[in-house]
């Protein structure tokens, strides 16, 4: 398995480009499913997750592939296939995002359950009755959602809300089935993240009929049929927010390019509350500045426009070295903390209590071998390693490999001592050798 090993320390210099949206990018690929015609996709990030949803739209009759200037094209040339099997599906959650598209459009689908999730339950329900609302039959049954819906139509006034708030995939879901549903949805609660936002564009371009895109109140007129477009996926808001985080962390002056600052209010509003120099520049690129220690701040996830979940853990990596003590609140994922014992092991100084963490800033982070467990908790901890004195190595990178793009490159680009290694090849090699 790969790990990353970096001699901290560096202050980050120069400038990065950020790629497209991944959470963007996932239920669109899936959307292309309800296209009459082929979808030609720019800026859809190579990853893990990427190739994981080309595999299951292969599966699903789609024949699916990436050109040599990183557009991805996609035709349906199998409409009769309706099955995500729970080997690709276990790999990746995101791969419900085809339940959705294949009710709309097949009217039949059979998609595995996806399984248990490290940063806490991730319960499907409110996709399945937004999906009920609207004339589907749902059974679950051997391990996979079946979901019949012969009689699909617009399902009037449904309400997406949960415990903690609008559902994002689940919001992705209902919208791509309710599209070909004939008569009117309209979704209450609505997810309003830009990557929401960006399907629904996406949808429309295709001919969907949807307004009040980007507001929790979806209406949406079911039409006959969708045209395969064009689309240019977001930029990665989550990926520029890390990169930021790295260059605060480490003192740095990075810019970073191809990033939209104002689906990024909320993390830049608690940068610019810790003191990290921002310059938000006319070509639309944003310079970030460390300078010295970070004070202190309260940070609390919400859904968007509040401070996305997906940034928690790198911005405790940050808040480690701060001049003070910081609050940190998890209220979409409760138990999403499992970074914060990989951070002691790095010398950072945190309590936590139920759904909170309180983080008592220490002036350096020294290196230690620390694993990766999730996607963005192995980023904080790349972020933290970038800062701290000595070598961090970080084990079991497939889970970062999932959502970051050439990330190590892209580092080693701003001036960052990151390799790649693979311990077990290394000493096969030298056993052949
Ligand atoms: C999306 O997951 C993202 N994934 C996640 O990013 C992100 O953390 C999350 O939204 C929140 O912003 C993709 O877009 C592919 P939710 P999703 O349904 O849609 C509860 C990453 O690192 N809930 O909005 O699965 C749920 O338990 C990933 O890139 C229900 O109760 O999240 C959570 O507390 C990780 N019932 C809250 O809602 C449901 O049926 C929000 O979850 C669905 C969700």
């Amino acid at each position: 398995m790969d790990q990353f090993v970096i001699e901290g320390g560096v202050p980050l210099r120069g400038t990065v480009q950020v790629s497209g949206a991944k959470n963007a990018a996932l239920p669109i690929l899936a959307a292309t499913l309800l296209a009459d015609g082929p979808c030609r996709l720019e800026g859809v990030p190579d990853l893990r997750d990427i190739r994981t949803m080309l595999r299951i739209l292969e599966e699903l009759g789609v024949e699916a592939g990436r050109e040599e200037d990183g557009t991805i094209t996609t035709r349906v040339v199998d409409p009769t296939r309706v099955r995500a099997p729970y080997e690709l599906v276990k790999t990746m959650r995101a791969s419900i995002c085809v339940l959705g598209p294949l009710l709309g459009r097949r009217r039949r689908a059979e998609v595995s359950f996806p399984g248990g999730c490290v940063i806490g339950p991730r319960p499907v329900d409110l996709h399945l009755t937004g999906l009920e609302a609207l004339g589907a039959r749902i059974v679950v049954e051997a391990g996979y959602i079946g979901a019949e819906g012969a009689d699909l139509h617009g399902g009037g006034e449904l309400y997406l809300g949960g415990p903690f708030g609008p559902t994002v995939t689940g919001t992705a879901n209902v919208l791509s089935a309710a599209v070909l549903a004939p008569g009117t949805t309209i979704i209450q609660c609505a997810a309003c993240e830009p990557e929401i936002v960006d399907l629904a564009r996406f949808l429309v371009a295709m001919g969907a009929r949807i307004e009040g895109i980007g507001s929790p109140t979806l209406v949406i007129h079911g039409v006959e049929r969708l045209k395969g477009t064009n689309w240019k996926v977001i930029p990665d808001r989550i990926e520029a927010g890390t990169l930021a985080c790295a260059a605060a962390m480490t003192g740095g002056d990075v810019v970073i390019e191809g990033l939209d600052t104002t689906a990024m209010t909320a993390p830049l509003t608690v940068l610019e509350r810790m003191g990290v120099g921002l310059e938000r520049r006319e070509d639309g690129s944003l310079r970030v500045i460390g300078v010295g220690r970070p004070k202190p701040a309260d940070v609390v996830t919400l859904p968007y426009p509040g401070f996305p979940t997906d940034l928690q853990a790198q911005f405790m990596a940050l808040l480690c070295v701060a001049d003070g003590n910081s609050f940190v609140t998890e209220k979409i994922y409760p138990e999403r903390f499992i970074h914060v014992a990989e951070l002691q092991r790095l010398g950072a100084r945190i309590r936590k209590e139920g759904a909170s963490a309180i983080v008592t800033g220490v002036p350096e982070l020294t290196g230690a071998p620390v694993m990766a467990s999730d996607l963005r908790a192995s980023a904080a901890l790349v972020v933290a390693g970038l800062a701290a004195r000595g070598t961090t190595t970080v084990e079991r990178v497939y889970h970062i490999d999932r959502g970051y793009e050439r990330i190590e490159e892209k580092l080693r680009g701003l001036g960052a001592r990151i390799e790649r290694c693979n311990p077990a090849r290394t000493e096969a090699a030298a056993a052949g050798s």
